[in-house]
């Protein structure tokens, strides 16, 4: 191609991968597949490779170009970022409201509602509308100049868009930089994996992540910004903070989602309740609602007061976070005999309710934290999530705390505790221990096991201690005038117990086998044991390439069947519920293959698909009633090929097994669509 065919390819490249960006990091609303958003950039890449004369700053192929830097330089604010006053409660935002209605001397006073984003503040600046600038807030007057890392985030356009608006020479936009909830927990989940420290929570991976030398890490980690404000602009006026940020909006960038704007100080309340219900499910950690006099002229009559605007203020939710002490670890044992540390707490509110105890995980969970007896700790807790401890707040230590120790006998029958080779996790291997016994019994009549309601830890404790039950199954043969005499308990709470009882008799397959209680064997994997096997007695009797050779069941769970089943209590455990007239066996509503499109049948997947992902493919099977395998047998139905297809496909051909396509396999899922 000549230079100038190459030069207009290049530009349309650009546009297009631009346009891509934006529906895909801005709008939430990607266009095409990640595979044909690669092979554009690919092309635009191997272009500028060509002709590196061609390549400008704001092509996204120079997102991650910069070498690491020695030390950040520093940027000056033109318009300073000032700090915001809190309130903390509802009188404090009124009070508020009552000064800023004095100041105006005037009740109508608009009001531009928005979460408080929880993450790192920073500037960008556009001239002509090209990036140029990117800054960290700082001390408000004076910030670090991060631009190349800023540059990696991909939901900060390079370039503004022209399309909706005119770009004006000069725009300045603040926001916060976050990693969202889900991104967080990846992020952490893949540090531990490569022995690296998680990081405490978003906050700190957002800051911790704009504030490195190489601009190759931040690259790596899944930031995005949210834009929140408007500094420097020139060519553009607003009457509104509102409008101020639709604008920004209109120019391509990502602005905080949930605004609003209400008329009074009741109008606040009403939307700080509303945010704060949806807390912890939103996408990202907010901790508080930012209220802003809206109509310019009016933040500027306000002016500013010491180092924070007089026209914002930040309504705080209730605090996820607290710091108390640790006044002891005590070693609980589970179901299966693993003994983990859980560290009782100072009673503290976080959230709304009192918090005394934190799981701490295992011994090496202690070492990380390095947490000791007497330490002062950072308590967090999300949403319904068990309480952690996530940092020791170690500059307050006085030299009496001590070390906790992992027992050395199981503190509740006190045999020796062994610790697997690779396991962080000490174990009490005494099956007949009666916190595993009790333990087991709990798990047994859970809602997603047996769902005998009513059967709570107390009533075990007592039924266990009277030696009425010694094993789940023992359930079946309780009498309700016995039950009746425990605490708690009376003729018609133990009636019921025994109702609920004899109706779990009839729970299907799927949960008793979760009931059983076998290890690894979890909801979703003892779903997987119920389609596949008819009965009690064929999942006793199977070997252990039966189970390996079903999508999602790997040698780990095979082992453990297998364990189970070698061992003659649990064998005799199944015979007693056997003997109880318990289900052991699939019904009918549980043949997967009784619903779907493509009910019944057996598929196997190999080979890249081109549409979509072998597992989203799966998943679309198994939804329409399909059993997806992962080998192929003679029993398979059909095994879908896609590119590369190897061996699997040449064991199809062997067998006489039918070979199809994605697009006939996507052809065959629609049929369901349509009945
Ligand atoms: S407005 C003059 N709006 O909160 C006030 N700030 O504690 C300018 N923040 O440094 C800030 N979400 O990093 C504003 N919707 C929002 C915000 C927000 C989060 C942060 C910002 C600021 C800090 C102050």
């Amino acid at each position: 191609m000549t230079l100038n065919a190459d030069r207009k390819r290049i530009e349309r490249l650009r546009r297009e991968i631009e346009n891509h960006n934006y529906r895909y990091y801005v709008l939430d609303d990607p266009q095409i597949s990640d595979a044909q958003y690669d092979r554009l950039m690919r092309e635009l890449i191997a272009l500028e490779r060509a002709h590196p004369e061609l390549v400008t700053p704001d092509s996204p192929t120079q997102r991650v170009g910069a070498k690491p830097l020695t030390e950040f330089g520093t940027v000056e604010h033109a318009v300073p970022m000032l700090s915001i006053e809190n309130a903390l409660e509802e009188g404090e935002l009124r009070k508020w409201v009552g000064r800023t209605y004095k100041a105006l001397e005037t009740q109508k006073v608009d009001f531009a509602l928005e979460p408080k984003l929880d993450g790192l503040a920073v500037s960008l600046i556009y001239r002509d509308g090209v990036l140029v600038t990117g800054a960290t807030r700082g001390d408000g007057a004076v910030g670090e100049d991060v631009t190349e890392n800023l540059r990696t985030v991909r939901n900060i356009p390079l370039r503004l868009r022209s399309e909706k608006a005119q770009v004006p020479p000069l725009f300045e936009a603040r926001g916060e930089v976050v990693i969202s909830k889900p991104d967080f927990a990846k992020l952490n989940a893949a540090r531990l994996e490569k022995g690296e420290e998680p990081f405490a929570n978003p906050r700190n991976a957002a800051a911790g992540s704009i504030r490195q030398l190489d601009p190759r890490v931040t690259a790596g980690r899944p930031l995005s910004m949210f834009v929140y404000g408007v500094g420097v602009v020139e060519g553009a006026e607003f009457a509104s903070h509102s409008e101020s940020l639709d604008f920004a909006e209109s120019l391509g960038l990502r602005v905080v989602p949930q605004r609003a704007v209400v008329a009074d100080a009741s109008g606040v309340v009403e939307w700080y309740k509303k945010i704060l219900a949806k807390r912890d499910g939103f996408f990202v950690e907010m901790d508080g609602l930012v209220v802003k006099v809206n109509d310019l002229a009016m933040q500027r009559r306000l002016g500013v007061r010491s180092r924070s605007s007089r026209c914002v203020i930040a309504w705080k939710f209730p605090a996820h976070e607290e710091t108390t002490v640790v006044e002891g670890v005590e070693w609980s044992v589970g179901r299966t005999g693993a003994i983990t540390p859980v560290a009782a707490l100072r009673p503290v509110h976080i959230g709304g309710v009192t918090v005394s105890s934190a799981t701490l995980h295992n011994a090496d969970e202690i070492k990380r934290l390095d947490v000791r007896v007497g330490d002062t700790v950072v308590v967090q807790r999300a949403g319904d999530v068990i309480p952690k401890i996530v940092k020791v707040v170690k500059s307050l230590r006085t030299g009496g705390e001590t070390v906790p120790e992992p027992p050395r006998v199981c503190p509740v029958c006190g045999s020796k505790v062994v610790c697997g080779e690779d396991e962080v996790a000490i174990r009490c291997q005494n099956v007949a221990c009666p916190a595993q016994i009790k333990g087991n019994i709990a798990h047994f009549a859970s809602k997603a096991a047996m769902d005998i309601d009513g059967l709570g830890g107390k009533i075990i404790e007592q039924l266990y201690a009277k030696k009425m039950i010694a094993d789940p199954g023992d359930l079946y043969s309780l009498r309700g005038g016995e039950v009746a005499k425990l605490e708690r308990m009376a003729e018609k709470s133990a009636a019921n117990l025994i109702a609920v009882v004899k109706t779990s008799k009839e729970r299907g397959f799927a949960h008793v086998l979760y009931a059983l209680g076998i290890r690894n064997v979890g909801e979703h994997v003892a779903r997987l044991l119920a389609e596949n096997f008819a009965d009690i007695d064929a999942i006793r009797t199977a070997a252990p390439e039966d189970f390996i050779e079903i999508d999602g069941i790997g040698p780990v769970v095979a082992e453990a069947i297998g364990s189970f089943f070698g061992n003659a209590r649990n064998v005799e455990f199944v015979e007693k519920l056997r003997r109880a007239g318990v289900r052991l066996e699939r019904g009918e509503a549980e043949v997967v293959a009784g619903r779907g499109a493509l009910a019944g049948m057996s598929f196997v997947f190999t080979g890249s698909l081109g549409r979509m992902t072998r597992d989203e493919a799966k998943n679309m099977a198994r939804e329409r009633g399909a059993r997806v395998s992962n080998s192929v047998s003679a029993a398979t139905d059909y095994v879908v090929a896609g590119e590369k297809a190897g061996s699997k496909l040449a064991r199809a051909e062997k067998l006489g097994v039918k070979i199809i396509g994605e697009e006939e396999f996507i052809g065959m899922c629609d049929l369901d669509k349509r009945s």
